[in-house]
Formats: C-alpha cells, sequence, structure tokens
C-alpha cells in the first residue's frame, strides 16, 4: 500500500520516513506523486485547521492516503509567534537560516528565563475514498530558544535555535532518535502509527 507524505519540506519527509519506518507500506513524496508543483493555500489560522487543508488537498490530487502535517514554533516572549506562520516568518525572501537569525534577532533583549518556547504538530490523516475517517493526531514539546544558533549534523527548520527541556544542545545537534523521542512530530507521529497499522493491515 501506498501512502504519501504531504509535505514539500525535505526536512519533515525524511523525519517520517524514519518515525513511521515499521510500517509496512511504501511511503512516497509529492514529488514522487508527481505533485512537486501543487501548491497549497494554508489559509487557516490554526494548526489542526492548516494540517487538514493540506492532507484534503494532497490526498484529492493523488487518490492516495494521506499524511500531512502542520507545524511551528510558538515562542512566549513574542505571544506565541510565528506560531502557524513559522515557514513564513520574516517575509517570503528569508531562508532557514535567516528565519532563526531574525528570531534570534527579535529576542536580543530576552533574558534566559523569559526565552521558553514550544514546538506544536498538527498530523491529519485523510483517505480519499472516505472508506477510512479523516484522524487527526497532535504532539508539543516544551524548551527555550538559544542565544545562538547552534547547528549540528542533523536538523532542518528551527531546530538549530531550540533547546528541547531538560537538555543543553539544540535539536540539531542531538541525534534523530533523541529528537524523535521528544519531539512534537515524534509524539504526534507515535498516535497515527495504531491508525496507519490498522488501515494498512485490512488493506
Ligand atoms: P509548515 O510546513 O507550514 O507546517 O511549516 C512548518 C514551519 O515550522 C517550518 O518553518 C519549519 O521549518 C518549522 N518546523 C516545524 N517542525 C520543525 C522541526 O521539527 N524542527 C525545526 N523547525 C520545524
Amino acid at each position: 500500500m501506498k501512502i504519501l507524505i504531504g509535505t514539500a519540506n525535505p526536512g519533515k519527509l525524511r523525519e517520517y520516513r524514519e518515525l513511521l519506518a515499521d510500517i509496512p507500506a511504501t511511503f512516497v513524496s509529492t514529488a514522487d506523486a508527481g505533485l512537486a508543483s501543487l501548491e497549497v493555500d494554508e489559509s487557516a489560522d490554526t494548526f489542526t485547521g492548516n494540517a487538514l487543508i493540506k492532507a484534503r488537498a494532497y490526498a484529492q490530487a493523488s487518490g492516495l492516503l494521506t499524511l500531512a502535517d502542520d507545524s511551528g514554533l510558538a515562542v512566549d516572549a513574542l505571544d506565541g509567534a510565528p506560531g502557524v506562520h513559522s515557514a513564513r516568518y520574516g517575509g517570503n525572501g528569508l531562508d532557514d537560516r535567516g528565519r532563526r537569525q531574525r528570531l534570534l534577532a527579535a529576542l536580543a533583549d530576552v533574558p534566559e528565563g523569559q526565552r521558553t518556547a514550544r514546538f506544536v504538530c498538527v498530523i491529519a490523516l485523510v483517505d480519499p475514498s472516505g472508506e477510512h475517517n479523516e484522524t487527526l493526531t497532535e504532539g508539543t514539546v516544551e524548551g527555550r530558544i538559544a542565544f545562538e544558533d547552534r547547528e549540528g549534523p542533523v536538523g532542518f527548520g528551527y531546530d538549530a535555535v531550540f533547546i528541547p527541556e531538560g537538555y543543553e544542545e539544540s535539536f540539531a545537534q542531538l541525534p534523530g532518535s533523541v529528537k524523535h523521542e521528544m519531539s512534537h512530530r515524534g509524539r504526534a507521529a507515535r498516535q497515527m502509527v495504531p491508525v496507519l497499522q490498522r488501515i494498512v493491515g485490512a488493506d
């Protein structure tokens, strides 16, 4: 059985392939499905709303069971920003590093104890045939924003500025398996595993 991972983000795609490695299905990318140029307007103002918009759009376009997430970073000192706008923070001209620099600049005067933040991930699973109900799962991870970019061998997006609670290293510096254990995406994905197993098992 083929399952589409509905994302244009290579970092997310890699993480889902790792997180769902035990599911006996073939996980295809939007490029594999010929949908690399499909643009989906993430017009909702919640992670749940945008996850559903993406999963429904990719499911309809591909005809495949589709999993898509909407995720982002909520920083307390910025009243929850960038939140659902994490991918576009600072405008369309910035890359991941530029967005991290923008965030570090916005928090330049914020002291250690007030740099708390969390990553949020909502996954939507949509079956275009309607045979299986839409399913939503959610995961969060608490942490704080570093004072500088802390890049490592892996990681994408805001990983290099996010230090999970109980650690001194950023998500980019920690091994992928450690990130998965506690990350927003790992938590949401593990709740989705039994649902996927049921669907794949019945196929
Ligand atoms: P989306 O594709 O609209 O869900 O955008 C997600 C945004 O949040 C992107 O800017 C990502 O880089 C960022 N993001 C989501 N999850 C992570 C993560 O696990 N690590 C780092 N950045 C993330």
